[in-house]
């Protein structure tokens, strides 16, 4: 990455190494680091994704990143923050010119291959988010070849688009599409932001299999909420309502 400034969104913490970026963010948060600050890495020892799973990425391949934010949320409201920024990330993909959709809860896929992934973790005081972390990883410049050792069903911008991206690009007009939409959050309750994330779910409408830690659930992804949930209408006409799972 190159070292020009973002006006969007700031300080940005660059960094070569880091355990996980979230990790690092989180600290920071913790040591009062304003709304808006964004850790960036190269490369990750310890980068982490959902419900325990690593998140490979070789060096310098790939955006590695975490927003601090500090919303007036509601811990029960803290589905917007990811909501938000698969939207940023999904928006900043297509306009470099890749066909981007978002698989819920919060996967970015091309071509139906996931591309991008998303985790975000709170940090809770009282009855409000104190802050949160928001990770994104977008797997830019791994070459086809590498994609196996990453993660089954993954790609990356080079495989799909057959050239490479820059990486500084992709995070600032990510960072650009994130910051209008978490402005806008605040004045509409996120309405505006539900119905965009919503209208850009590839999961709608489709025979899904949902897997959590201990349950699998099969059906017809129908719609969501706004607070992230997803009814999936199961055979025999019953409807389930899940807010945690991995689709396939
Ligand atoms: C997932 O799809 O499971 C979420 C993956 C999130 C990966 C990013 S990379 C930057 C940030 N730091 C981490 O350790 N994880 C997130």
């Amino acid at each position: 990455m190159d070292s020009q400034t973002l006006d969007h969104v700031g300080p940005v913490l660059r960094l070569s190494t880091a355990t996980s970026t979230n990790d690092v963010a989180a600290e920071l948060a913790r040591q009062g680091a304003a709304d808006g600050t964004v850790v960036v890495a190269d490369r990750q020892t310890a980068g982490r994704g959902r419900r325990g799973r690593v998140w490979l990425a070789p060096p310098r391949s790939s955006l590695l990143c975490s927003l601090i934010v500090r919303p007036s949320l509601k811990p029960a409201q803290a589905a917007r923050l990811t909501m938000l920024a698969s939207v940023a990330t999904q928006r900043a993909i297509r306009a470099m010119g890749l066909p981007a959709v978002i698989k819920w809860p919060n996967d970015v896929l091309i071509n139906e291959r996931k591309v991008a992934g998303i985790l975000t973790e709170t940090d809770i005081l009282g009855d409000q988010l104190s802050f949160a972390v928001i990770g994104i990883g977008v797997n830019v410049n791994i070459p086809p070849a590498d994609l196996p050792a990453v993660a089954t069903g993954a790609t990356s911008l080079l495989a799909e688009g057959g050239r490479r991206f820059s990486r500084w690009r992709l995070l600032r007009l990510l960072l650009a599409a994130f910051a209008a939409r978490y402005q806008a959050m605040a004045a509409d309750d996120g309405a505006a932001l539900f119905q965009e994330w919503r209208q850009n779910l590839s999961t709608l409408g489709q025979a899904v299999t949902i897997r959590t830690a201990d349950v699998e659930m099969a059906g017809v992804a129908e719609d969501v909420e706004p607070d992230g949930t997803l009814l999936l209408r199961q055979k025999g006409d019953a409807l389930a309502r899940v807010t945690v799972g991995d689709v396939s």
